[in-house]
């Protein structure tokens, strides 16, 4: 009987003589019906697992659809499946640039990365940022783009942060949202990542995050609820790492109950490339897709499924979910990709996304916008002449141009220094030449290496000085997957750094001109020691393809700043809230790296007892970022929702009110007070009573940026907070509630501000929403 029963569902497809069904046009139980295990396996197991397939049954084409793709699906031409093909990622489409057979190149726009986009507070234009990158995806053939990425910033030494939105889950919520819904309205797909608590590289494959359920709903969690609300992106990602003891992808408390239960997901949920452990327990937990896929993964679950430990009602289930998608694929529905999209309308949207998002922290007697007197600069710094567009690893995109600072400004019609040029450009090439060459399988998960700042005690500095109208320094700091930067150079400045800005602001101060500080950097940086000394100060982030010309718009004043800082800048590395709680990048080896990648292949996990490289600690419970500096009072460089602008803005006494549901409504007139054009972002922060509950000061609730307001305009903006926003997870009873008493609304110009427009509202607590008990130690 039962080797009837596996001929029947190794060999035979259930109708081999008559016409067998086809995807959308019968229904798709039929289809699975009529799957032979093989073809199931196929499905479930990205095309990488069919590689050196000796299945029975002939499966369709699984040549590679688009070059440098991350990953495809099988097809199975006689059910009428295609292959459907899966791109990073962040911050635009990550394909190679080049095919065989063709002299075309196939690039793709290099956008701001996503830590700039959430800096900019203005959803419609990460929207349309999402819908021009969307449109790239399409036209170059590829069904779903593997991003956006919205883990919590916890700690600033993740490399890769800058593929992350923020330390707080409204705003991360709220960006990644709105990209989805941009990407989206093309008609191809988005896949949330990383599902969940990735928030370190070091050892990412294995590390085991422990921490409360409360701490992991109410920050961790929270911007990828609001995402499934709010856009419902087709797919998930998974994450590598290990929740209270168990992987990610084999928790189906996590995949199931909370993603698709609580939350009403309706998509389909893949692995992380290689991630987890067990094919059967994924699949179990609901982890539709395994990526890229491994042979080794076939054989687990048919193994499973033939001794009868994987129940076929589980595999039926995921198959499911991925047949839904293939059904709404433009590969399903035959588009034929072009693979021309406008690539100069995009180059647009990119500018002006990387212009909004900079930040401006400091500005001594308006020494920004340069004034009209000021044309030629002399530039320091390799960044400048070497601009860097995005962060390593499958973040970075195959762009067809960076446009430096040089160029930038060159652009915008200054005069560059041309010697201090050439001695740079010359210093470069040299520099870069000596740098060690990275080997090895996963070299490109290694820390980059960038070449030391130029000594300038030979360029004549005081001769530059005398002959430039101003000085432009820009720090260069990147960062990428697989490894966490390193505070002794990545977080603070090297001394080399140091020493270009004090003889470089020196130098020009003494003939009475001004220095300008730019950070192209990939995340927060050490500001303390070194910032009295410039005059103004910028932070670019890593802004993509259009940088220099970004930079520039802010220069001349062509546009006035008006990003905002999503995370906290600290004064030191020693207030983090997480850092007896996250690795010291500095002290891991680059063999130890490599070592932990090698797991990705060998499947071999470790259960080894080092902190913060075997298991994390969440200690710092709720209070991440700004909710620990506020409520601690500990002061910061720059807090979170910090930036300043060239113009001023007044704000009317804010109008409050409460509907009967309990919402809070707020209605705000920003006026623009000064003489330049420009956005303002009104914030919202909720202090709430803290009595029943353990609350941090403030957290932010709400938040819109407002037009482009000329002087003496005026625009009325107007705010919402739900009532259910202001619940927290009560862990007792594993519920969400709102705790009675007064409210307190703050408008404020950042987390931090100590004079905040204050509302006060009172709130009746009440249970919003009742879950099961998920994530603890004991469930999975
Ligand atoms: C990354 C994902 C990425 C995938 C495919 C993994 O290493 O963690 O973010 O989408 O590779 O390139």
């Amino acid at each position: 009987m039962l080797k009837k029963l596996i001929f029947t569902l190794l060999v035979i497809p259930s109708c081999v003589c008559a016409q067998s069904p086809q995807l959308g046009k019968d229904p798709i139980d039929k289809v699975i019906n009529a799957m032979t295990l093989d073809e199931k396996l196929d499905l479930l197991i990205g095309s990488n697992g069919n590689v050196k397939s000796n299945a029975t049954v002939t499966i369709g084409n699984s040549s590679i659809l688009v070059s440098g793709a991350a990953g495809q699906l099988n097809a199975i031409p006689r059910l009428g499946i295609p292959n459907t093909v899966l791109a990073d990622g962040p911050a635009g489409l990550r394909i190679d640039p080049k095919r065989k057979g063709t002299s075309k190149k196939f690039y793709c726009t290099h956008f701001p990365v996503e830590t700039l986009l959430s800096s900019t507070w203005n959803t419609s234009l990460v929207k349309a940022v999402g819908a021009a990158m969307g449109n790239e995806v399409k036209h170059y053939g590829v069904d779903v783009l593997l991003g956006p990425a919205t883990n919590i910033q916890r700690n600033p030494l993740d490399g890769r942060n800058f593929e992350y939105y923020s330390e707080d889950p409204l705003l991360a919520g709220e960006m990644a949202a709105a990209m989805i819904n941009g990407v989206q309205s093309n008609g191809v797909g988005t896949s949330l990542k990383h599902f969940a608590l990735n928030n370190q590289e070091t050892n990412r494959m294995n590390d085991n995050v422990i921490g409360s359920p409360r701490t992991f709903r109410e920050i961790y969690l929270k911007p990828f609820e609001i995402a499934v609300k709010e856009a419902q992106p087709w797919t998930f990602m998974t994450s590598y790492n290990k929740i209270n003891g168990t992987f990610a992808s084999e928790r189906s408390d996590l995949v199931t109950e909370i993603l698709r239960h609580e939350w009403g997901f309706k998509g389909m949920v893949m692995t992380d490339w290689y991630g987890g452990q067990h094919a059967t327990l994924q699949m179990e937990a609901g982890n539709d897709l395994l990526m890229p896929g491994k042979l080794e993964q076939r054989d687990e679950i048919r193994k499973a499924v033939l001794n009868g430990t994987l129940s076929m009602e589980i595999i039926d289930r995921n198959l499911k979910s991925i047949l839904e998608y293939i059904l709404i694929t433009p590969h399903f529905k035959g588009y034929v990709a072009d693979n021309n999209p406008n690539l100069k309308v995009h180059a647009i949207t990119a500018r002006n996304a990387a212009t909004e998002g900079m930040v401006l922290l400091k500005n001594m007697k308006n020494a920004l916008p340069f004034n009209t007197k000021v044309k030629d600069l002399a530039v320091f710094g390799c960044t400048s002449y070497d601009f860097i567009a995005g962060g390593t690893g499958s973040g970075d995109v195959n762009h067809a141009y960076v446009v430096s600072l040089i160029e930038g400004l060159n652009n915008t019609g200054y005069s560059i220094d041309n010697n201090l040029q050439k001695t740079y450009e010359e210093y470069i090439n040299d520099e870069k030449e000596k740098l060690p060459k990275q080997k090895g399988l996963f070299a490109m998960f290694l820390p980059q290496k960038r070449i030391p700042e130029m000594n300038l005690a030979n360029v004549g500095l005081a001769k530059i000085a005398q002959n430039s109208d101003a000085a432009v320094i820009t720090i260069g700091k990147t960062s990428g997957e697989g490894s966490d930067r390193n505070i002794k150079t990545n977080f603070n400045l090297t001394n080399a750094e140091q020493k270009m800005i004090s003889d470089v602001t020196t130098a020009f101060h003494k003939m009475g001109k001004k220095v300008i500080v730019i950070l192209n950097v990939c995340g927060v940086i050490e500001t303390k020691s070194w910032i009295s000394k410039p005059d103004a100060v910028l932070v670019s982030w890593l802004a993509g393809q259009e940088g220099g010309n970004s930079v520039s718009d802010i220069l001349t004043g062509k546009e006035s700043p008006s990003g905002r800082l999503p995370m906290t800048w600290p004064i030191s590395y020693k207030d983090v809230p997480s850092k007896d709680n996250f690795p010291i990048p500095d002290s891991i080896s680059d063999d130890e790296l490599m070592k932990s990648f090698a797991n990705i292949t060998t499947n071999v996990h470790t259960n080894g007892t080092r902190k913060n490289y075997d298991f994390t600690k969440y200690d710092d419970g709720i209070y991440v970022g700004y909710r620990y500096y506020t409520t601690k009072n500990i002061p910061v460089s720059y807090p979170f929702g910090y930036g300043m602008s060239y113009t001023t803005f007044k704000y009317d006494k804010p109008v409050v009110t409460k509907a009967s549901n309990g919402d809070i409504n707020i209605e705000v007139n920003v006026k623009n007070t000064g003489e330049y054009t420009g956005k303002d972002v009104v914030e919202v922060y909720v202090s709430a009573p803290g009595k029943d509950m353990d609350k941090p000061a403030r957290e932010l609730k709400s938040f819109a940026k407002t037009k482009e307001l000329v002087p003496g305009e005026k625009e009325t903006i107007a705010l919402s907070i739900p009532y259910n926003s202001l619940a927290s997870f009560n862990e007792n009873n594993s519920c969400w509630q709102v705790e009675s008493g007064t409210y307190k609304i703050l408008v404020a110009k950042n987390a931090a501000d100590i004079k905040p427009l204050t509302t006060t509202i009172y709130e009746e607590g009440s249970i919003t929403e009742k879950v099961r008990q998920c994530l603890s130690l004991e469930q999975k």
